[in-house]
């Protein structure tokens, strides 16, 4: 079931240079959502931008749920000058929850891996592997320690984090697929499941290893969109069984299937 609501905006705060966290009250949206979805944002009341903008959930709490975003462009920036004043909650049009999420494999070990943004909507996932007895180990990166999002969150939940950042002011200084190939000799790759997210190079980079050791890789992908619902096939990405659309029949998929460019 999707829903359209008007969610009543509790906080929007800035966590780390141009990255946000929008928290808002909802009255299903939250009941609904699985890790992996996401939800459609009117960012005004104007017509302009007249799209609404998909972020993915990055926490589903008792009476609403997160998002994080990064300021790119006009939505983006009309969402983060958003105030919440005293008694005055604004209140943003949302969609959701949209698309299909991560199938969550419950005989195997999780093995998460972000880049950037990716975290977001596998912190959600790890709250679930966490709630489900299910052991993981997250591997992050980020171009620089300032931009490792939530690493804090992760920690208070005792996840097992393991760090890597492209100029080394936190954790190894290399890739983070790097770091995971460095760490694969220390797992059964046949016991492992993989959850990626994050930009598309990296997750190339993480769908060739997984191949390689022959792990199922789960792959959440990014395109541009219009419609949101699967209409108007303006975010359709290229697999093995032909054009698919990230909204709707992702923005999970199997990373075998797709062909990256
Ligand atoms: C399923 C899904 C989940 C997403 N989850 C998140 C999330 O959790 N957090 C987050 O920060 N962003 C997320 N995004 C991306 C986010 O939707 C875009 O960054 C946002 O729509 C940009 O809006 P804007 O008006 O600020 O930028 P625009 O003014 O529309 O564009 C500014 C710049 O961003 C680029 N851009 C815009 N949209 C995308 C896109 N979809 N993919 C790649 N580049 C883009 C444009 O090329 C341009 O360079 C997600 C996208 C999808 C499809
Ligand atoms: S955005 Fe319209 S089909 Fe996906």
């Amino acid at each position: 079931m999707i829903y359209q609501e008007k969610c009543a905006v509790i906080e929007n705060v800035n966590i780390a240079p141009d990255y946000f966290k929008l928290t808002v009250s909802s009255k299903n949206i939250h009941k609904k959502a699985k890790p992996g979805q996401f939800v459609e944002i009117r960012v005004s009341g104007s017509s302009a931008p007249l799209l609404r903008r998909p972020f993915s959930i990055h926490k589903i709490n008792d009476d609403g749920f997160s998002v994080i975003y990064h300021v790119v462009g006009k939505g983006t920036k009309i969402l983060s000058e958003i105030i919440v004043r005293d008694g005055q909650a604004p209140v943003l049009d949302m969609i959701g929850p949209l698309g299909n999420g991560f199938t969550i494999e419950k005989h195997k070990v999780a093995v998460l891996i972000a880049g950037g943004c990716g975290s977001a909507p596998l912190y959600c996932l790890e709250e679930e592997l966490k709630k489900k007895g299910i052991e993981s180990h997250f591997f992050m990166g980020a171009t620089t320690k300032d931009l490792l999002l939530c690493g804090s969150d992760f920690t208070k939940i005792g996840t097992k984090l393991y760090v890597s950042t492209d100029d080394g002011t936190c954790g190894e200084k290399c890739t983070v697929s790097a770091l995971f190939s460095s760490y694969i000799k220390t797992l059964d790759p046949k016991k492992c499941v993989i959850y990626t997210c994050g930009p598309k190079a990296m997750m190339r980079s993480v769908s060739d290893i997984a191949a390689k050791h022959n792990i199922p890789c789960q792959a959440s992908l990014e395109e541009y969109m219009a419609c949101g619902i699967g209409a108007c096939l303006g975010c359709v990405v290229e697999t093995t069984s032909g054009n698919k659309r990230v909204c709707k029949d992702g923005p999970v998929f199997d990373a075998k299937e797709i062909i990256w460019a």
